[in-house]
């Protein structure tokens, strides 16, 4: 690809994902993934597995939205909702954007998209961890209205290093921006 395309993101759509968005979802998630610097997943899961999840997130009804150029999946975002009945107001989101297509606006767009489908889905806190070194992640929730709430020491360990991660909340009735 060349600069131009780059950085002309016009032509990506944000929509819900859909069981024909599977296979390149797949694909998308194994590339951020295998990039060990910022997913709990060093690849992805194999695709009967992701296949499961998807399928699973579509019948609950919690938000999953794809950036998509054509058929190819470029960024995602999911919200994930808790299984126990005293924390089922809680989802824990994740999300990514393949490198070619950072820094230009998706993932504020994957978030919003995101955090509206879980707000209409009755979802009352957000929650996450990132790596304290993932500053550009950091900075997007932030500015969405995630709070931080602490510190999880060592929470991960790659190639022989420990990553601490920082534990990041957004209450839905704490702000009122959420697509803004
Ligand atoms: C985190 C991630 C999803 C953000 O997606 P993105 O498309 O690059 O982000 P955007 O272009 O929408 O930027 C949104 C905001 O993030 C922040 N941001 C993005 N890139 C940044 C950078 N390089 N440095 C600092 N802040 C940055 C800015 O606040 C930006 O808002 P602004 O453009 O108004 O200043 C993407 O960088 C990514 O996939 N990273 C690897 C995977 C990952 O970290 N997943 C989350 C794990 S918790």
């Amino acid at each position: 690809m060349v600069a131009g395309e780059l950085s002309d993101i016009s032509h990506v759509r944000v929509v819900p994902i859909s069981p024909e968005h599977i296979d390149s979802f797949h694909s998308a998630l194994d590339v951020v993934a295998r990039e060990r610097r910022y997913l709990t997943m060093l690849e992805a899961t194999p695709l009967p597995e992701t296949r499961d999840f998807v399928m699973a997130m579509i019948e609950k009804g919690n938000p999953q939205f794809v950036a998509v150029v054509g058929a190819e999946v470029v960024g995602w975002c999911d919200i994930s909702r808790q299984f126990f009945p005293s924390h089922a107001h809680r989802g824990n989101l994740g999300m990514g954007v393949i490198p070619a297509f950072r820094g230009r606006g998706l993932g504020r767009r994957l978030i919003d998209a995101t955090l509206r489908g879980a707000q209409e889905a009755g979802f009352r806190r957000i929650e996450l961890d990132v790596y304290e070194h993932n500053t550009s992640a950091i900075a997007l929730y932030e500015k969405v209205g995630f709070v931080r709430e602490g510190v999880v020491r060592r929470a991960a360990c790659i190639d022989n290093q420990f990553i601490d991660a920082i534990s990041m909340a957004l209450l839905f009735d704490e702000t009122n921006q959420i697509g803004n």
